[in-house]
């Protein structure tokens, strides 16, 4: 990513004079996950001073190594359980970009992700932060059992908090959604700017040293872990796109509300057939769990907000493409060839 393309991206509707962004200082949290790491990169790229928490700083040093990291970035510890350490990073920012949360299934997300979404809302309006973006989840959205498969997902959909809650897999959304009616809550309580970017499963190359939760969706698939696949669709967005949306809504004075990050819905059995394609060498997972069965048809959904703002979405294939040859790059994946793979038949 250039910070040519950045700078286009920006359409003209500054949050403040580009010179002025070299005084602008905005804090991350969460800065050295999957999205959290691309956002200060993106950040930094714009000519922001960016400070990053981290529960512990001493696991992200390959955000010091991003251009402008050494003029313009710092890093502090911080929990979002921990009041006082969030009121202390950001003390004299402008802007909070709050992505930490737990990406699991464990129950015990749900209090770190509300609560901590809580905590950080109320530190910011206490040190005087003008604008908040969250960064939500597709599954605050999208898990609704009664929703028609005609429907189009938009920023008006919300999931369905009993499903997600009767299901153990859905906590996760539940807490996502929670979190979000938390951080939108406290947001009107205490005058605070808030826009919030809505990804759903997102891909792309890593900048941090191991692979994330999403990354990993990719993986098992690549290298047949997964013995099968379901029969179900979702939503994919590139990393890059997440975080060029995170800027995007920050830098756009009037940006509010829901900015729903989609850039392809398909079909496990599409993706599966992409990545055949892409990387014919790898063993790909190629049996359906509920073959035989009529397969879930991909819903409609609308990107327009973030297209609106000058958003241009990357497509899948190329995402995947690099995703998988970043993998290979920091030996994440064994680098197997075509001729070697034809070897082992
Ligand atoms: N990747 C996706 O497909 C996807 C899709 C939709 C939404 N999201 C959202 O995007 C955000 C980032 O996700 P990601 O994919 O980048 O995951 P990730 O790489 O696992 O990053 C999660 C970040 O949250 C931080 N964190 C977790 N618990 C924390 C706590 N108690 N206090 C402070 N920080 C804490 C971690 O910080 P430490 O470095 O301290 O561990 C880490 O930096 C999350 O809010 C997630 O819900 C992700």
């Amino acid at each position: 990513m250039s910070s040519n393309n950045s700078m286009e991206a920006n359409n003209g509707n500054n949050n403040g004079d580009d010179e002025k962004k070299q005084e602008q200082v905005v804090c991350v949290t969460g800065a050295g996950g999957f999205i959290g790491s691309w956002v200060v990169k993106e950040l930094l790229l714009r000519g922001y001073r960016v400070r990053g928490t981290a529960r512990d700083p001493r696991k992200n040093a390959h955000l010091l190594a991003l251009e402008g990291a050494e003029e313009r970035l710092t890093l502090c510890r911080a929990d979002v359980l921990d009041f006082a350490s969030l009121r202390a990073a950001f003390a004299g920012c402008h802007g909070v970009f709050h992505i930490a949360s737990p990406v699991s299934k464990d129950p015990n997300l749900v209090p770190v992700a509300i609560e901590g979404t809580r905590n950080v809302m109320k530190a910011a309006a206490d040190m005087g932060v003008r604008r908040v973006v969250f960064t939500s989840s597709y599954g605050a959205v999208h898990m609704n059992p009664n929703r028609s498969p005609d429907a189009v997902l938009d920023e008006s959909c919300w999931s369905d908090p009993e499903f997600c809650q009767r299901e153990d897999v859905q906590i996760y959304c539940y807490a996502k959604m929670m979190a979000e009616k938390t951080a939108t809550e406290e947001a009107s309580r205490r005058r605070l700017q808030l826009a919030v970017v809505v990804p759903c499963v997102t891909v792309g190359p890593i900048l941090q040293p191991s692979v994330n939760f999403s990354c990993h969706h990719v993986v098992r698939y690549l290298t047949g872990a997964a013995a099968t696949y379901p029969n179900a669709v979702a939503a994919y967005a590139d990393v890059r796109d997440v975080a060029r949306a995170h800027v995007l809504v920050y830098e756009n004075h009037g940006a509010r509300g829901r900015y729903l990050c989609i850039g392809t819905v398909i079909h496990r059995a599409e993706l599966l057939r992409m990545l055949k394609e892409l990387f014919p060498q790898y063993p790909v997972t190629s049996k359906c769990e509920d073959e035989g069965n009529q397969m879930v048809k991909p819903y409609k959904f609308s990107n327009q907000r973030l297209r609106d703002l000058g958003l241009e979405f990357t497509p899948l294939r190329k995402s995947l493409h690099e995703a998988i040859e970043c993998l290979q790059r920091k030996g994440h994946l064994p680098v197997v060839t075509v001729a070697q793979q034809r070897a082992c038949l």
